[in-house]
């Protein structure tokens, strides 16, 4: 049965101290009251960490079994468990063959099954060292193991024994302490132990959080609140970000320092909010001032029209942190005088250039044929809106006052718009005894004129 082992180091929580492994260099103790002490002290092991070295006790004593595993954890940490050929060479070369039998190992039967005592775990096949025939069970209760050192034949190998014989012992002390590791689990190396650190842990004595480079990169437009469970930027530490009004955030919001010293995401960026480019007639003017970009959050905009324009609507925008800007946007309407009608018995005509009754529209009068016009014959849209001036009037033409009746005669004159003026007409007629010298009626004329002179009415008894 050939030496089977595997691992050269068995890994424990620091808490739990039940392996152990030996190293070559040795020296030996001898102790009072004839039990001899083999330590095993490790060179490797730096002092100054102040760590007690695992050293290796055995006693050549006789002991039964249960006294001897009394004995191992009163003085040590517990009865040795072998585990690998460098194990058993070691125990072959330096220990002593006792008086009385060999060694007692920490191995028994329990339930049928050979077990380890201290880690309670049950022997597996690759570790068997069996001497040749055994474990045999030969006459009673043989449930206890010793290693046989310093035997002509089958030295280093196993066999099974009545737990109540009295033998040697092997012990141990373990390297590991529960100081060993901070915060990791400590491994039982040849005559030395080594720290395998929780993630997240490193240092020889995991005594150090992994850490994280500082994020540096604090976003533009941006905070950041970093929690450290172990300052600064450790494993676990993590960073929430959060983009100030009007920004948003690319990226992740948070970050954690992960177990190999790296950010799981990359500190975001804060990009600042745009609106749409403004849409505005052609006719209006506008300004904007960008303090962020173009169309950006914070940017405003001021509108115009040109002259005899209003501007319809806000007179500025902002783009808001929506990204929407703060209205709708302005329209320019031209500016509108009041509608003119054409003035009494005259025409008006009228010159539109952008729309009617409107800035810049001009507007002409003209009176009929028999009126004259009194004021403004013409007026203009102003920016603001006015007529510049009054419509004007259409005067009838005035015709000089018609002298009296003419003697030996009457008149009668109908004025259908004013007294003797356009369109006033005057009838004649003579008395009896006379005869009417001249028109009968006369009108007064669009030029201002009456179409006849008053007649005469001349007596007939001339002719006498
Ligand atoms: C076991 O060996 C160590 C290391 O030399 C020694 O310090 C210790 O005293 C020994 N144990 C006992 C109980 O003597
Ligand atoms: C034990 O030691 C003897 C010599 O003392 C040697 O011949 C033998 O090979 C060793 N056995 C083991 C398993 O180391
Ligand atoms: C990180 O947090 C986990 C879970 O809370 C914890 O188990 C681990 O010990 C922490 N690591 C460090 C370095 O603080
Ligand atoms: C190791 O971890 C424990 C808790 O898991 C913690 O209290 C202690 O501060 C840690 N030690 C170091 C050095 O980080
Ligand atoms: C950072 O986050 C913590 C926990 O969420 C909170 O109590 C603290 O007020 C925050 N600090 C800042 C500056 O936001
Ligand atoms: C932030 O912006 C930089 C530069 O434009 C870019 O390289 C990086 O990938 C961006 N980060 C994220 C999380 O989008
Ligand atoms: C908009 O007008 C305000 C005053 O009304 C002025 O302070 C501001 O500078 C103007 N902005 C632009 C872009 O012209
Ligand atoms: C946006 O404008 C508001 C109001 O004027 C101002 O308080 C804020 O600081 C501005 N924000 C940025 C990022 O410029
Ligand atoms: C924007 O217009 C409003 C009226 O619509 C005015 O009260 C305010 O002062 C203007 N702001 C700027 C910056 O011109
Ligand atoms: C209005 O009339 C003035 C003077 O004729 C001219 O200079 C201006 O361009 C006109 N405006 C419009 C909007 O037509
Ligand atoms: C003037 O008289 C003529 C004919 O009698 C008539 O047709 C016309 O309408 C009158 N004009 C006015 C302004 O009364
Ligand atoms: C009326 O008599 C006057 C004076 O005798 C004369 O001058 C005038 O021409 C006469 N009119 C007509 C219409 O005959």
């Amino acid at each position: 049965m050939g030496l089977l082992n595997a691992q050269s180091t068995k890994t424990y929580v620091c808490e739990k101290m039940h392996s152990w492994i030996f190293h070559q260099h040795s020296s030996m103790v001898t102790v009072a009251l004839g039990i001899t002490f083999i330590a095993i002290s490790n060179d490797l092991l730096p002092s100054r960490m102040g760590v007690q070295a695992w050293t290796y006790n055995y006693t050549t004593d006789p002991l039964d079994w249960d006294s001897a595993r009394l004995y191992c954890k009163k003085h040590f940490t517990d009865m040795v468990a072998i585990q690998n050929k460098d194990e058993i060479a070691y125990l072959n070369k330096t220990l002593p063959k006792p008086d009385k039998g060999y060694y007692w190992i920490g191995i028994r039967k329990r339930q049928e099954k050979w077990t380890w005592v201290g880690t309670n775990k049950v022997l597996t096949p690759e570790a068997e060292n069996w001497a040749m025939g055994e474990p045999n069970d030969l006459g009673d209760g043989q449930d206890c193991v010793e290693i046989y050192i310093k035997r002509h034949k089958d030295t280093a190998k196993w066999n099974d024994e009545n737990c109540k014989n009295k033998k040697g012992t092997i012990c141990y002390t373990a390297s590991c302490s529960k100081k060993s590791c901070q915060n990791g689990t400590c491994v039982e190396t040849i005559g030395d132990f080594k720290c395998r650190c929780y993630l997240g842990f490193e240092g020889p004595r995991c005594e150090r959080a992994v850490e994280c480079p500082a994020v540096s990169d604090v976003p533009s437009g941006g905070s950041m609140n970093c929690s450290h469970p172990i300052p600064p930027h450790r494993c676990n530490s993590t960073c929430e970000f959060r983009c100030d009004e009007g920004f948003l955030l690319q990226g992740a919001q948070r970050t954690e320092c992960d177990a190999t010293g790296q950010w799981t995401h990359p500190a975001p960026n804060c990009t600042v909010v745009t609106c749409d480019p403004l849409l505005v007639p052609s006719e209006v003017h506008f300004t904007c001032e960008n303090p962020l970009g173009p169309s950006s959050y914070n940017s405003t905009c001021n509108f115009s029209c040109k002259a005899g324009h209003t501007l319809k609507g806000p007179a500025n925008l902002t783009c808001l942190a929506s990204g929407a800007w703060s209205a709708a946007a302005p329209v320019c309407e031209v500016v509108r005088c009041g509608q003119l009608n054409d003035p009494l018995n005259g025409k008006l005509r009228c010159q539109d250039p952008l729309e009617k009754f409107s800035y810049n529209s001009t507007c002409w009068s003209e009176c009929n044929s028999g009126f004259i016009l009194k004021g403004s014959s013409s007026t203009h849209c102003s920016t603001r809106g006015r007529w510049s001036h009054a419509l004007p009037v259409c005067q009838a033409v005035e015709c000089p006052a018609v002298s009296d009746a003419p003697s030996g005669g009457r008149m009668n004159c109908s004025h259908p718009i004013s007294p003797n003026s356009f369109n006033s007409t005057c009838e004649f007629r003579c008395d009896e005894g006379f005869l009417l010298q001249g028109a009968q009626s006369t009108e007064c004329d669009a030029t201002g004129q009456w179409t006849h002179p008053a007649p005469n009415c001349t007596g007939t008894d001339t002719e006498w």
